[in-house]
């Protein structure tokens, strides 16, 4: 675990209890960082990602995804479309081209929102918890870190 994850780790149940503020999205931005927590690692978005997206259990394409029966929450009332990478790219409702600023995980709001302290609505996936683990957290953002390439 990178030394900046386990900040995380630690920070995240202090904020938890924390019964003032629970909007803890600027106290969370002040912490994360562009830079590449591995890089001599290439991250994938078919190896490492696109699996986050298309699984059940702490997934997102049950409700990304518009070719899902069961409502595809996200699309109807996110606008994200998780199918495809160009879907992807469109963003959704509140982030549009800010869904993924390659170089900028900070700033995208694909990574954000996976995050704990995601700027608006709800943390995702919506039904979690489960949510994200650390491991996985770091791919996402290293994944955007490294370019958000199609690879
Ligand atoms: C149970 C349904 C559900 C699951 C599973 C889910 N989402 Fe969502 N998602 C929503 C809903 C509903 C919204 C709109 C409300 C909000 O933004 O909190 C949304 C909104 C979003 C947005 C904001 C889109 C925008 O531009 O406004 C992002 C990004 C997102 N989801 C990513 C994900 C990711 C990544 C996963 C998987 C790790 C995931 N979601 C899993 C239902 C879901």
């Amino acid at each position: 675990m990178s030394p900046r994850f386990a900040t995380l780790a630690l920070i995240v149940p202090a904020l938890a209890g924390c019964e003032l503020e629970p909007d803890v999205g600027p106290a969370f931005a002040d912490r994360c960082t562009n830079a590449d927590s591995d890089p001599a690692k290439s991250v994938s978005y078919t190896d490492d990602i696109v699996p986050l997206f298309f699984r059940d259990a702490a997934g997102c394409t049950p409700c990304h995804d518009p070719s899902q029966n069961d409502g595809a929450l996200g699309v109807q009332l996110g606008g994200l479309d998780l199918s495809t990478y160009q879907s992807l790219l469109r963003g959704g409702f509140n982030s549009t081209g800010s869904i993924v600023v390659p170089g900028r995980p900070c700033e995208s709001v694909l990574f954000l929102k996976v995050s704990p302290g995601q700027p608006f609505g709800s943390r995702m996936p919506f039904n979690g918890p489960p949510f994200l683990t650390a491991p996985e957290l770091r791919n996402v953002h290293d994944w955007i870190a490294e370019g958000a390439k199609e690879n």
